[in-house]
């Protein structure tokens, strides 16, 4: 049996030539950049996070035309993951989406104003415009009202896979889009998360390590999280998954600080079925990012931190001199000035503000980014680095074995 055998699997199953997926990035991912892995063998995805489909799905739609002009070979048109906030797509009281009170919004103005430059301190009353707008931004945020078109899309479009970040759907929804020939993956940063997903009958489990750059995806923190790295928590799942030898097992996905094909191959070897890079792709021209990364954050941080204070859940990101004095004066904070507005409203409404500031060079902005981050390549666009990316696998001695394809027929 080959040590690649699940990674040969999951490749085959649907229709890859390389166990890579391109890790959605909201806000930050383009559809030319999921369109050029996708082309190159590995998995593109489109993140809907930042995507309005309260009323209509055809900003889904747009996206998805968009991709397949960009995909010449038919054949792969399907070859995409769509990925969906879960909290968002079926709104849930608990995910912190009742407007905050008047003073939350004004301990958070208080305390990012704390923790800006002198010279760029907001002076005028900003807490009305902000609670005002951000209600109207998100009065309407409840998608679940669109179940059923987002089905008829996917059903209409069938994307090989569909993702689900910070939550995991219920079983019956999951069999609806497996029966739609659609796989599901999810992300999980602990143990706890992770049964919760294989109750689900999720396709692949999306192994979050601490070193992902971006949102953690966690769900289900009640038990505390113990912070396990990449492969910590994937061998941990393998382990696990192994352990139940259930028929048709979820495949095993790593994501968080993976930058190299060294890094990918043993991984793969370990029983991982596929990677999810994202960091490694931030400063390719295909990434919105490249273009907005200012001068003045480009290249002065390499450290990174994990905090929940910009926009309300746990985000890794560049530790900004920002993001360094907003933790500094939070902790500073009595328990009173510590009631912040929660996700999401504390993001837009952080939004917002950055709009008011003078100076619109990224000091304040949150840089989504990965313990990697040091490992970019830099000058390289897309194809580039998933060019070396796959080269470097190989060269490790992974490849697409004949051998270790078996009986797992292809997503139809
Ligand atoms: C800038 C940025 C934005 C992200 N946005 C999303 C998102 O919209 N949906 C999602 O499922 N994951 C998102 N993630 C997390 C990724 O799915 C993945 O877990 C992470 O990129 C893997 O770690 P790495 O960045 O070290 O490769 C984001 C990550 C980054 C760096």
């Amino acid at each position: 049996m080959s040590r690649y055998q699940n990674s040969c699997r999951f490749v085959q199953s649907l229709g890859l030539k390389y166990p890579i997926i391109q890790a959605p990035m909201a806000g930050v991912s383009t559809v030319q950049l999921a369109a050029t892995i996708t082309n190159h063998g590995g998995l593109g995805s489109i993140p809907l996070g930042g995507v309005d489909f309260t009323t209509t799905v055809g900003p889904i739609e747009d996206l998805l035309k968009s991709f397949q002009s960009l995909v010449p070979n038919p054949d792969l048109h399907r070859n995409v993951n769509l990925n969906f906030f879960y909290h968002e797509y079926k709104s849930d009281p608990s995910c912190g989406e009742t407007p905050p009170q008047k003073r939350k919004v004004e301990n958070w103005v208080s305390l990012v104003n704390k923790s800006l430059l002198g010279p760029d301190r907001i002076s005028g009353d900003l807490v009305s415009e902000i609670t005002t707008t951000s209600r109207s931004l998100l009065a309407a945020r409840s998608k679940h009202k669109m179940e059923a078109a987002v089905l008829a899309l996917l059903a209409h479009y069938q994307p090989k896979v569909v993702s689900f970040h910070f939550g995991c759907p219920e079983k019956e929804f999951i069999g609806k889009l497996q029966g739609l020939g659609i796989a599901v993956h999810v992300c999980a940063t602990t143990l706890a998360e992770v049964d919760v997903l294989l109750n689900a009958g999720v396709d692949a489990i999306l192994c979050q390590g601490d070193e992902a750059g971006g949102h953690r995806g966690s769900f289900d923190l009640s038990n505390g999280t113990e912070n396990l790295s990449t492969f910590a928590l994937t061998q941990l799942v393998l382990g696990k998954v192994n352990g139940l030898r259930l028929q048709n097992p979820p495949v095993v996905i790593a994501a968080g600080g993976i930058m190299d094909g060294t890094v990918i191959e043993s991984l793969l070897s370990l029983g991982a079925g596929g990677v999810m890079m994202g960091t490694a792709f931030l400063r390719t021209p295909e990434s919105i990012v490249s273009r907005t990364f200012s001068k003045q954050v480009e290249g002065l941080y390499t450290d990174t931190i994990i905090t929940p204070l910009v926009s309300g859940r746990p985000a890794r990101c560049l530790k900004t001199l920002f993001v360094s004095s907003l933790e500094r004066e939070y902790a500073n904070l009595s328990d009173k000035e510590k009631g912040l507005p929660d996700y999401v409203y504390r993001y837009v409404m952080y939004k917002k503000i950055l709009a008011h500031l003078p100076n619109q060079d990224g000091r304040y902005g949150l840089h989504l980014t990965g313990q990697g981050y040091p490992f970019i390549r830099s000058g390289l666009n897309a194809q580039q680095v998933f060019g070396e990316l796959t080269e470097e696998l190989e060269a490790r001695g992974w490849k697409l074995g004949v051998d270790s394809i078996n009986e797992l027929p292809k997503v139809q």
